[in-house]
C-alpha cells in the first residue's frame, strides 16, 4: 500500500489513515504530526513552521519536503505507506513524484475524503488529539486509547484559524485533486458518514 491521502482539515484523513495502520501495519506519514512533534521539541524547524502553523498557512515548501524524504527512507516506509498531509500544493507533488521516480515506486492511489465545509468546521471544534502520539478522537475523551497521553485542542482547531485553514485548503491543495485525477490514480469516498462506514469504502476503493 502506497498511497496519498487528500481532503480538506478535518475531513477524516487521519482517523482512517489511523484504521489502516492497524490492521495493515503500514507507515503513517503525517507532516502535520512531524511539524508538530518539532514545534514540541522546540528545534529551529519547530520554531519556524509554529508562525505558520497558528496562522492556518502552510509552512514553506522547503522545510517539509525535507522531512518527508527523510522519513520515507526509513525502514518501515518499505512495508508501505500512507502519506497524510502531503503533498499540500502541486509543487510538493511534482517533488513527490520525482522523489518515488528515484526509489522506483509507484503510488497505488491518491484518496480524496470529501466532506463539506460546514461538516468540518463542527468536527474539528471537538477534536481532541494526543499530546503524545498524535491520536485524534472527539471531545470526552480526555486520556489516548492508543498510549495514555493527555488528549487536548490543538491551537489550529479554533475557530478563527479553522477558517483560514479550509482558505489554504481551497486556494493551494484542492487543485492537487485534479492533478491527480490526470495522473489516473485519484479515489473518492463520501467522508460525510460514520467512520467504519467509511472505512469500508476506503479498502474497497484500495483494493484491500
Ligand atoms: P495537518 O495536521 O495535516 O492538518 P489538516 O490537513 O488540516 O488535517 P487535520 O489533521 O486537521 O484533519 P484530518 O483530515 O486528519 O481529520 P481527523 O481524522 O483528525 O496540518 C496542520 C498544519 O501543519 C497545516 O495547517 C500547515 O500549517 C502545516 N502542514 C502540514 N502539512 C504540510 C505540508 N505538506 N506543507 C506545508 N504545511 C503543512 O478528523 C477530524 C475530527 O473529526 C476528529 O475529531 C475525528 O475524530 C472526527 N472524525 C473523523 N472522521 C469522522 C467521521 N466519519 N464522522 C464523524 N467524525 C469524524
Amino acid at each position: 500500500m502506497k498511497i496519498v491521502l487528500l481532503g480538506a482539515p478535518g475531513a477524516g484523513k487521519g482517523t482512517q489513515a489511523q484504521k489502516l495502520v492497524e490492521e495493515f501495519g503500514v507507515a503513517h506519514i503525517s507532516t502535520g504530526d512531524l511539524l508538530r512533534a518539532a514545534v514540541k521539541a522546540q528545534s529551529k524547524l519547530g520554531k519556524q513552521a509554529k508562525e505558520y502553523m497558528d496562522a492556518g498557512k502552510l509552512v514553506p515548501d522547503e522545510l517539509v519536503i525535507d522531512l518527508v524524504k527523510e522519513r520515507l527512507g526509513q525502514d518501515d516506509a518499505k512495508k508501505g505507506f500512507i502519506l497524510d498531509g502531503f503533498p499540500r500544493n502541486t509543487a510538493q507533488a511534482v517533488v513527490l513524484d520525482s522523489e518515488l521516480k528515484d526509489m522506483n515506486i509507484d503510488l497505488d492511489a491518491a484518496l480524496l475524503v470529501d466532506v463539506k465545509p460546514e461538516v468540518i468546521i463542527k468536527r474539528l471544534s471537538s477534536r481532541r488529539t494526543c499530546r503524545d502520539c498524535g491520536y485524534t478522537a472527539t471531545a470526552g475523551v480526555d486520556t489516548c486509547p492508543r498510549c495514555g497521553g493527555e488528549m487536548y485542542q490543538r491551537d489550529d482547531d479554533k475557530p478563527e484559524t479553522v477558517q483560514k485553514r479550509l482558505d489554504t485548503y481551497e486556494q493551494q491543495t484542492a487543485p492537487l485533486v485534479e492533478y491527480y485525477a490526470g495522473h489516473g490514480i485519484l479515489k473518492k469516498v463520501d467522508g460525510d458518514r460514520p467512520v467504519d462506514e467509511v472505512y469500508v469504502d476506503v479498502k474497497s476503493l484500495l483494493g484491500l
